[in-house]
């Protein structure tokens, strides 16, 4: 099955992947998550203009590139539990877009519950595909809710969702999917070594994604919103129309049939 928003080869997010999977990968999170951003917030009239935004999870940071450009924020502070190479960040930033990093965009290490921004210091938070890996989601939402000023946003982003069909992330080499709800972790965590020989670095990356996978459902995302004192303000669900396997009868199938959801949550 053809997924809308399926996001473009792995490979290219290792710094040794092929160069056109590396660009395809790099604009991709450059253009297209800002505006889907731009589209999920369509209508709210919130503007980034003059803004301190906090990237939380950034990555390889080209997400907050993409954001602090096309936004226009006062500054974007990228977070990441280890250092961001901001030189290849640089380095793609001239080879693809022919520019520079703007002032402002900084990038900086947190730790699992704890995020280094002092209280009430940010206007907006955001966080695209970070929280199915955030070990405790209920300290980070606090944490987030701590940074933010009163009336103050926070914008998340998952896909896909762990119950959904390519909840593994590890759809590249899945195509069918399910294949995390049918075996357990470690038989799928062997066949996924044994059967198919990834170059080391991505093997390792693939893994410590899967391994990360918190299992968070909707449901469990609105309690920790709700329980760190944020409004939900905006919801969108991304439901796909599946095919369910008769082992899998037995689940929510919410769970099952939702793949993703963005989120706008308000500090009061
Ligand atoms: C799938 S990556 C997404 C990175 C980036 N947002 C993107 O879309 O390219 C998930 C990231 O979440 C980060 N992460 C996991 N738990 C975190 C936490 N408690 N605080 C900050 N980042 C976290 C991981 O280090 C990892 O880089």
């Amino acid at each position: 099955m053809e997924l809308s928003d399926q996001r473009p080869e792995v490979a290219g997010r290792l710094k040794s992947g092929p160069e056109e999977a590396r660009k395809r990968w790099f604009l991709d999170h450059y253009e297209s998550v800002p505006r889907e951003i731009e589209q999920f917030l369509a209508g709210t009239g919130i503007d980034f203009r003059g803004k301190r935004v906090v990237d939380l999870g950034c990555g390889d940071g080209s997400i907050a590139l993409g954001v602090m450009n096309k936004f226009k924020p006062a500054d974007l502070l990228g977070l990441e539990l280890e250092h961001v190479d901001v030189e290849y960040l640089a380095q793609r930033a001239k080879k693809f877009l022919g520019i520079e990093l703007p002032g402002g965009l900084r990038f900086g290490t947190c730790e699992p519950e704890s995020i280094p921004v002092a209280n009430a210091m940010s206007d907006l938070v955001m966080s695209w595909s970070v929280f199915e890996h955030v070990a405790n989601p209920v300290v980070v939402m606090q944490e987030i809710h701590r940074i933010l000023r009163p009336g103050g946003l926070m914008f998340l982003q998952i896909w896909p969702l762990y119950h959904s069909q390519r909840g593994s992330h590890l759809w590249n080499w899945y195509p069918d999917g399910w294949e995390h709800l049918q075996k357990s972790s470690n038989e799928l965590r062997t066949e996924f070594i044994e059967k198919f020989e990834l170059d080391e670095a991505l093997q390792k990356e693939m893994l410590v994604d899967y391994d990360s996978l918190n299992r968070i459902t909707v449901d469990q995302l609105q309690k920790a919103i709700l329980a760190s004192g944020l409004i939900i303000r905006r919801v969108e669900l991304q439901s796909d129309l599946i095919d369910v396997p008769e082992s899998l009868n037995h689940l929510s199938l919410n769970d099952l049939t939702t793949s993703g959801i963005k989120i706008l949550a308000q500090r009061k």
